[in-house]
C-alpha cells in the first residue's frame, strides 16, 4: 500500500463543472494525485430532491474511500449543500467542502456587505449560503438567484453562446438591482462561466470563484495535517466518468489545456 501522504486526493462533482477545482488544485499543488469522480450519467444534481442528491453523494463517496483517497473535496455546491453531514459521517478521511471556502472568502471582500449568490435550486433553496456568511458576517445582506440552465449549457460547452449571454442577463438582472459588490458563483460549473459573467456585472463587482477559494483551504489543511505528497514523482491524474466519456474528455482537455489520458467509465 502507498503511503498514506502519497495517495490521491479525491475530488468529485455531479459533472464536468469540479473540474474547476482540479484546474485550481492544480496550480496550488502541483506534486499532488488527484482522482475525479464526475457523475455524468446523472448531471444535473442541482434540481434533483434531497433524498436523491444523498443517495448518489454517497455511493460516489464509497467509491472513492475504495480507491483509497487521503483526502476527500465535495467540489460540488449542491451536493455540500444537502449532503455534508452524511458523507462526512461515512468518511475516514478529512472532506473539505466548498460553501465554507467561498463564504470565507465573500465576507471578507465585500465591502458594501451586500452579497449576491448564485447557484443551482437546490443550492438555493438549502439557504447554505445565507448560514454561512452569516456565522461570519451578521450584518451581511445575501440576495439570492437559482439558475438552473447555466448547468446544462456549461455541460453544453456554451461558455461564451449569445444565448447564454441572455439567459444570464436576465437571472443576474434582480440581483444586481440590489448593488451587491460581491457575487458568488455558487457552483463548481459557473467559473467556466467567468468572463461572461464579469462583463455582465461590471469590472466593480468582484466575483467569487469556489475553485480557487477551495484549492486555498485544501493547500492550508494539507500543510496542517503533514499530508503534502513526498514521493517526488509527477502527480497521477485519473478521472472517472459515470457515461461514455467522449464529450467529458473533449470538454475537460480544452479546459484543462492538456490531454487527459486516463478517462475511465465505471459503474457506480
Ligand atoms: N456542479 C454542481 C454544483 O456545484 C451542480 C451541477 C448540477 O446541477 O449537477 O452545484
Amino acid at each position: 500500500m502507498d503511503k498514506k501522504t502519497n495517495r490521491a486526493i479525491g475530488v468529485f462533482d455531479s459533472g464536468i463543472g469540479g473540474l474547476t477545482v482540479v484546474r485550481a488544485l492544480m496550480e496550488r499543488l502541483p506534486f499532488e494525485n488527484i482522482i475525479y469522480f464526475g457523475d455524468t450519467a446523472r448531471v444535473p444534481y442541482g434540481i434533483k430532491s434531497v433524498e436523491t442528491i444523498n443517495r448518489y453523494a454517497l455511493q460516489i463517496t464509497e467509491f472513492l474511500i475504495q480507491k483509497d483517497v487521503k483526502l476527500l473535496i465535495v467540489a460540488c455546491n449542491t451536493m455540500a449543500a444537502v449532503a455534508y453531514e452524511a458523507i462526512r459521517n461515512l468518511s475516514p478521511v478529512p472532506v473539505l467542502e466548498v460553501i465554507e471556502a467561498s463564504a470565507k472568502s465573500a465576507a471578507c471582500d465585500s465591502r458594501s456587505k451586500s452579497i449576491g449568490v448564485i447557484g443551482t435550486p437546490a443550492t438555493i433553496n438549502s439557504n447554505a449560503y445565507a448560514r454561512a456568511i452569516h456565522l461570519l458576517d451578521n450584518d451581511a445582506r445575501i440576495f439570492s438567484q437559482a439558475c438552473p440552465l447555466f448547468v446544462p449549457l456549461v455541460e453544453e460547452g456554451w461558455f461564451d453562446h449569445p444565448a447564454t449571454r441572455l439567459i444570464a442577463d436576465d437571472y443576474l438582472k434582480p440581483v444586481l438591482a440590489e448593488q451587491i459588490d460581491t457575487l458568488v458563483l455558487g457552483c463548481t460549473h459557473y467559473p467556466l462561466l467567468k468572463p461572461m459573467l464579469q462583463e455582465i456585472v461590471g469590472k466593480e463587482v468582484k466575483l467569487i470563484d469556489s475553485a480557487e477559494a477551495m484549492a486555498g483551504i485544501t493547500a492550508d489543511l494539507i500543510a496542517k495535517e503533514n499530508l503534502s505528497n513526498s514521493s517526488g514523482k509527477l502527480p497521477d491524474y485519473q478521472f472517472c466518468v459515470t457515461d461514455v466519456p467522449y464529450r467529458f474528455q473533449t470538454i475537460g482537455e480544452k479546459f484543462l489545456g492538456r490531454t487527459l489520458s486516463s478517462v475511465e467509465m465505471v459503474r457506480l
